[in-house]
């Protein structure tokens, strides 16, 4: 969904989100990423849940109708920029922010590879779920197809994390994606940070995640969204959603 919001496109960066009003039966904004701009706006790119009031309302609108929009917010990624080669690594819908860092990324001339474990299409006992895999030609007009990867997790979420693609061998080569990078970016549900965080292979890489947890006002006011982390209590509508994988207490996680 692209929203016309010159104001709020001059200060985005990647990694940054906006709170939205989601119609007269939501009382609280839902956070939403941003997930790409141009030069009058920022698009977002959103999961429809089933029981989702917000996102069910969203999905309902129509152009020229006016949302209640605040942003951007958080703090976004940091690339460092001693780093050449950048890894993006997507859970589901988590994809969201990565890919404007990717376009982003590519536009300063990092080198860019991107994973995303997501769930393919299937039929359940109902009705058919779409899948959740990134369509290609969404992806950024710079970005080589070969340096986009995917796995698709089984419905039982048993196998297909994007987890286990960071430790394969990149097409053609001998490198496994970790040691390609410089530095990793991700964003995914918790189960995947929980398991990222104790990968032996990730213990001295720079690794920046998006906390995607439940927020009441997304500005720092209500506290609702703080975290435990190495050095104290955060929030993270207002000191993430951008955290060190290695500074966030895990076990601590509710999300
Ligand atoms: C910083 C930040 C950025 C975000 N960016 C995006 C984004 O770009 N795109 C996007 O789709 N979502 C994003 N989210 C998550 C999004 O804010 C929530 O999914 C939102 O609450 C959905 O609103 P809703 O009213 O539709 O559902 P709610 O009424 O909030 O929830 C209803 C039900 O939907 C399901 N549900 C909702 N959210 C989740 C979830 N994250 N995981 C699993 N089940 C869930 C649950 O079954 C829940 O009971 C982001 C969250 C944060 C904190
Ligand atoms: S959501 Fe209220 S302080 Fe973060």
């Amino acid at each position: 969904m692209w929203l016309e919001c010159p104001e709020i496109v001059k200060k985005a960066r990647p990694g940054q989100f906006v709170m939205v009003g989601c119609g007269p039966d939501c009382t609280l904004r839902r956070p939403i990423s941003i997930h790409q701009s141009n030069s009058n706006g920022v698009a977002l790119f959103f999961s429809v849940w089933e029981d989702g009031k917000g996102t069910q309302w969203l999905s309902r609108r129509k152009p020229g109708e006016t949302i209640d929009t605040i942003g951007p917010l958080g703090n976004g990624f940091q690339i460092n920029s001693k780093s050449k080669n950048l890894l993006l690594v997507a859970g589901g819908i988590g994809i969201a922010p990565l890919r404007f860092l990717a376009e982003d990324a590519l536009s300063r001339m990092y080198l860019v590879k991107m994973l995303q474990g997501a769930s393919g299409e299937y039929q359940s006992r109902d009705k058919p779920n779409p899948s959740q895999l990134y369509p290609k030609h969404l992806l950024p007009l710079k970005m080589d197809a070969l340096a986009f990867r995917t796995i698709e997790c089984s419905p039982d979420g048993k196998s297909g994390m994007v987890t286990e693609l960071l430790t394969q061998k990149i097409e053609g080569g001998t490198e496994t994606y970790i040691d390609w990078s410089d530095e990793i970016f991700s964003c995914g549900p918790l189960p995947m940070y929980k398991t990222m965080s104790r990968m032996p292979e990730l213990k001295n890489k720079p690794v920046q995640v998006s906390l995607e947890v439940r927020m009441a006002c997304g500005l720092g006011i209500c506290y609702g969204c703080t975290v435990k982390t190495r050095s104290g209590l955060k929030q993270v509508c207002h000191d993430g959603p951008v955290f060190n994988l290695c500074d966030v207490l895990w076990d601590e996680v509710v999300c």
